[in-house]
């Protein structure tokens, strides 16, 4: 009870101090007219004749006035509100530059590009996503020195004079196609405050949802694509042994071969894709096994003898000196050596040499340890323009060559999401006429980045 009477004469005495020092700050500012009109009552009274009593009425009574009038724009407002709401009061030149401090570190902690702007349409601040995109922004500069999007410039002169938030789609070519959604936002009044912004806009970089939307539509399309052909295959010959086939039992076994490794090509176009939505889905999961490299080289080199015997490759192992362990799943890592190894065959030359090496390299700057396992063929290489995007889904380098060899187009697909979840690295080089080396570097269990 006690307690509770002091803590509230305690806050009685802080509130009445706040009102004196927040009365002596205004004694203070108005100093100057009270000086001049004290001066000229007392001329008045002393030269002029005018009584004391008089002169003493009208000084209070104009002092009254000077004391009660609305704070010019110098003395700034929003400094006054925000000191007492604080509960203290700091010199007149901190006021400004605390007002301004108070907003601006709102703005850089937005994840989005932002930048405030002020009546003029005039940059106040802007956060660092702001300046990546705009890097030659400087504070002051008007917004259509920013910018010279005249959809953005109509936006903000839209927005400052409506009440609703006006929303923009930018279309930029250069130096990359992308497309960004600007919302203009006002703050405050119509005619905004000083010290504070007038409009907010910010920015959203919409190309990367568009491209994943896009993504996943090709991905919808290729896959029904990859089905449907088989599967009309299966129907036409379904339809012959029916029809006119029907007692051609020459005919019946030719078509019924066929008609078989149609149904293994949808089997293994099911099992491709399987395969890719689990890794996917596993992609965040840190690998739990150890597994030597050298070991699953010789490995996947014997299981796929017998294919590279069918096209006469030579498959050569090339180990490094001593166990070379990773953190890592066998089995991921298998499939990755075998789908390497697979193409190596099916797309080198036929007769020719496919080599599996395991090594140990200084890489990255600075450099360090790492340890790589190549796959290089000796086969007619593959052509600059279809380097960086052999990686996507169905994409093929030779579509028909490759369905002819019933490719499905997701192995490398499979192999570089195998790949992200060790925290490896995929490099593809090729010489069209010499060959393809297909390349993984992974951390050495043991080193210092593992
Ligand atoms: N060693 C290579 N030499 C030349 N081209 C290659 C080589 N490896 C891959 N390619 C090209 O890259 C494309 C994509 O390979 P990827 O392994 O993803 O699919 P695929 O082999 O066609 O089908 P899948 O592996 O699913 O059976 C291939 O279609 C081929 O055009
Ligand atoms: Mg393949």
């Amino acid at each position: 009870m006690l307690a509770r009477s002091l803590s509230a004469v305690r806050y009685g005495l802080t509130q009445v101090g706040a009102e004196a020092r927040a009365v002596l700050h205004r004694l203070r500012r108005r100093a100057r007219p009270l000086v001049l009109v004290a001066l000229i009552f007392w001329a008045l009274a002393v030269f002029g004749g005018l009584s004391w009593t008089l002169a003493s009425v009208a000084l209070v009574a104009m002092a009254m006035v000077i004391m009660g009038q609305e704070p010019s724009d110098s003395e700034s407002d929003d400094d006054f509100t925000s000191s007492k709401s604080q509960g203290r009061f700091t010199g007149p030149g901190n006021l400004d530059k605390e007002a301004a401090a108070s907003w601006r570190p709102l703005l850089d902690a937005i994840p989005d590009a932002v930048v405030a702007l002020d009546q003029n349409l005039n940059v106040m601040h802007f956060n660092a996503l702001f300046q990546e995109l705009f890097p030659k922004v400087r504070p002051g500069q008007p917004l259509s020195h920013v910018s010279r999007n005249p959809e953005l410039n109509e936006a903000a002169e839209r927005g400052a004079l409506s009440n609703e938030p006006v929303v923009v789609d930018l279309f930029e070519r250069v130096p990359v196609e992308r497309r960004i959604s600007a919302t203009v936002s006002r703050l405050g009044g119509r005619e905004g405050r000083r010290n504070l912004p007038l409009l907010l806009i910010s920015f959203r970089d919409l190309s990367e949802q568009d491209k994943l939307a896009q993504m996943r539509a090709d991905f919808i399309a290729n896959a029904s694509h990859e089905l449907r052909t088989p599967l009309a295959s299966l129907r036409g010959f379904v339809e012959t042994l029916q029809g006119p086939a029907r007692d051609d039992p020459e005919a019946r076994a030719r078509f019924l071969g066929i008609m078989s490794s149609q149904a293994n090509r949808m089997t293994r176009l099911i099992d491709d894709l399987l395969s890719l939505s689990r890794v996917e889905m596993r992609v965040h999961l840190p690998p739990r096994g150890i597994l030597d490299l050298n070991e699953v080289a010789a490995y996947v080199a014997q299981a796929l003898e017998p294919l590279a015997a069918a096209s006469k490759v030579k498959v050569i192992v090339t180990k490094s000196d001593g166990p070379v362990r990773i953190r890592a799943d066998r089995d991921e890592i298998v499939q990755v050596l075998q789908n390497l190894v697979h193409n190596a065959i099916k797309y080198g030359r036929e007769g020719g040499r496919v080599e599996i090496a395991v090594s140990r390299v200084l890489d990255g700057s600075p450099p360090s340890p790492r340890v790589l396992v190549a796959v290089a063929d000796d086969g007619p290489g593959i052509a600059p323009e279809h380097l960086p995007r052999l990686t996507e889904r169905f994409y093929r380098a030779n579509a028909s060559a490759s369905r002819d060899k019933g490719g499905t187009g997701l192995g490398l697909a499979i192999v570089k999401h195998i790949v992200i979840r060790h925290r490896g690295e995929l490099r593809i080089s090729s010489v069209v006429g010499k060959g393809s080396t297909f390349s993984i570097l992974f951390d050495e269990l043991g080193s210092a980045r593992t």
